[in-house]
């Protein structure tokens, strides 16, 4: 039976200053050269494994969402989202095409499985997803259709980060149950570690970011034992955007390898890292 494959994960930073780096064509400026050639990889793979549609795991920051009405979880069901992001310099994002009817599917399965998405027919998508968009894709068209996925990471109480493994598994098992030849990539955007306010103003914290990248292959079920707060006290206030990596994990139902790793600070503020994951199912480990 023919039915959708969940080809791999990709994990990326979204901070802003890129949009405008991308804009500037800044790719080898001695300070962005580190973290765009993180990209190298990225673009190679995707060039083999050319999925059709890539389900975004991310976080608003107040232009689809704001605090008087933010959902723990939300999804996008529209066949194209528009952007207005337009702080920080960065140009507004073209459209990316959605998948609406991939929506529909998830969303009804997801809701059958105990997990009650905020259903978006309308959706502004922000630069936690236009610029991994931007920096997977660089090209002059979108070549995949998104599902955006919102967790909430900016108003407390956030979700846990068992919640969002779990929110990933239920995604995974969803898409592997939708009857088409598709061929999908999870990508969770932010993070690592950073706080952009406070006493703490500027905060990183590298062994820890390299711990999270060394389990979150293999073990991820370890950094569910983390609550938030013991997040955010090593990993920052925004280091918890790690939540869209914990769900972009969960939705790999297969047996998970690293690919590729960048780690580079800082690009602004924050850890960028940038990862490239394999997901390969028991069958087609027999086949190979
Ligand atoms: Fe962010």
């Amino acid at each position: 039976m023919i039915m959708a494959q969940i080809i791999g994960g990709i994990g990326t930073t979204h901070v802003p200053a890129i949009g405008k780096a991308i804009a500037e064509k800044k790719h080898d400026d001695p300070y962005w050269k580190p973290f765009f050639k993180g990209f190298d990889f990225v673009h190679y793979w995707l060039a083999r494994t050319k999925p059709d549609v890539a389900v975004v795991f991310y976080n608003d920051h107040g232009l689809n969402f704001f605090l008087d009405k933010l959902p723990t979880f939300a999804i996008g069901a529209a066949n194209e989202y528009g952007s207005e992001d337009e702080g920080w310099g960065i140009p507004v994002s073209r459209p990316v095409p959605g998948d609406a009817a991939l929506s529909w599917h998830l969303i009804n399965a997801l809701v059958a499985d105990e997990f009650d998405l905020t259903m978006c027919q309308e959706m502004l998508i922000d630069h936690a997803v236009t610029i991994p968009m931007a920096l997977i894709w660089p090209g002059p068209s979108w070549p995949v259709r998104i599902v955006p996925i919102e967790i909430n990471t900016v108003q407390h109480p956030l979700p846990t980060l068992a919640r969002c493994f779990k929110l990933g598994r239920a995604i995974g098992r969803a898409l592997e149950s939708y009857q088409h030849d598709l061929r999908v990539v999870v990508v969770g955007t932010g993070g690592l570690s950073h706080q952009l306010d406070g006493a703490r103003a500027g905060f990183i914290n590298k062994p820890f970011d390299e711990l999270c990248l060394d389990k979150i292959v293999g073990e991820p079920e370890a950094l569910t034992r983390y609550s938030i707060h013991e997040w955010v006290e090593q990993s920052g206030s925004q280091g918890v955007e790690f939540l869209n990596w914990m769900a972009m994990r969960g939705a790999m139902t297969g047996r998970v390898s690293e690919l590729n790793r960048n780690y580079h600070i800082p690009i602004s503020n924050t850890a960028a890292a940038t990862v490239v994951y394999d997901n390969q199912k028991a069958a087609e480990r027999k086949a190979a």
